[in-house]
């Protein structure tokens, strides 16, 4: 599932620049029944399967006591595992978040994103199935994250837009650092959505592009620009507003749009 998206774009030379090491682990490999067996019926009855502790324990156990990047050799999977102990957790690193996609999770935003490109390294648990056991969760991670209120069949998709989220966060791999964090001078980049972007033709099935935007005057359309991001998302997402980092002109402009705000402060 993760061949695709991570060999494309900015994920491809986040990890061709070295920026970045992407190691998967597939839990099955580290199941050592004949049938490699990953989940089981619920104690007390009841639908669905649940993911069981041992393969998802062993799995992160032995990853995260090896270097980043390391992967379990593909003929090693199941029959030549490294040593481990159900009973003896080896000590793990205590700066690496260890993450559980699910549902119930906190809700990952652009800030969760920001929190997590500060660590050297992250684990992404992704379940499958109808749910994973609960030890996983108590005795495990150290976190837990949703990408939003709607249930998918796995961890997977969750653990992709997590990682593109936080890649273009890394230095050096979008090449313009400062804008994709804290620039509060570029919309888009200080919890706002972007305004209107035109590129060529200049008209468009009688469209023609804002005159500003083509007046060559830069303070202008800086200032264009930002009073279209506030408009749209006055409009749309009024609630980010709250949040946004706005300057004293902003809230001016917003006002004269018939902004109010929520609380103050
Ligand atoms: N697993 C299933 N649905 C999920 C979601 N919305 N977020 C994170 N992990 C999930």
């Amino acid at each position: 599932m993760f061949q695709g998206p991570f060999s494309e774009s900015i994920i491809k030379r986040a990890q061709e620049k070295g920026v970045l090491r992407i190691g998967i682990h597939n839990i099955r490999a580290y199941t050592t029944d004949k049938h490699h067996v990953c989940d089981d019926t619920p104690y007390g009855g009841g639908g669905g399967m649940i993911m069981k502790p041992e393969p998802i324990f062993r799995a992160v156990e032995t990853v995260l006591v090896r270097p980043p990047g390391w992967v379990l050799p593909e003929e090693d999977a199941y029959h030549n595992l490294p040593p481990w102990d159900p009973e003896k957790p080896p000590p793990l690193p205590s700066d690496v978040p260890i993450i559980l996609l699910t549902p119930q999770g906190r809700l990952f935003t652009q800030a969760v994103a920001e929190e997590l490109s500060q660590y050297r390294r992250i684990a992404l648990i992704c379940g499958r199935y109808e749910g994973v056991d609960e030890r996983v969760r108590t005795r495990l991670a150290t976190d837990e994250i949703s990408i939003g209120d709607y249930v998918l069949s796995g961890g997977e998709l969750p653990a992709m837009v997590i990682v593109d989220a936080v890649t273009r966060l890394l230095p050096g791999v979008l090449g313009y650092e400062l804008s994709a964090h804290q620039d509060s001078h570029s919309p888009g980049m200080d919890g706002l959505p972007e305004g209107p972007q035109y590129t060529r033709p200049a008209v468009f099935r009688g469209e023609a592009v804002p005159a500003i935007l083509r007046s060559g005057h830069h303070g202008k359309v800086a200032r264009w620009r930002r009073e279209q991001a506030l408009l749209r998302t006055l409009e749309r997402r009024p609630d980010l507003l709250e949040k946004a980092r706005l300057t004293e002109e902003d809230l001016r402009f917003l006002a004269e749009h018939g902004w109010k705000p929520s609380r103050s402060g």
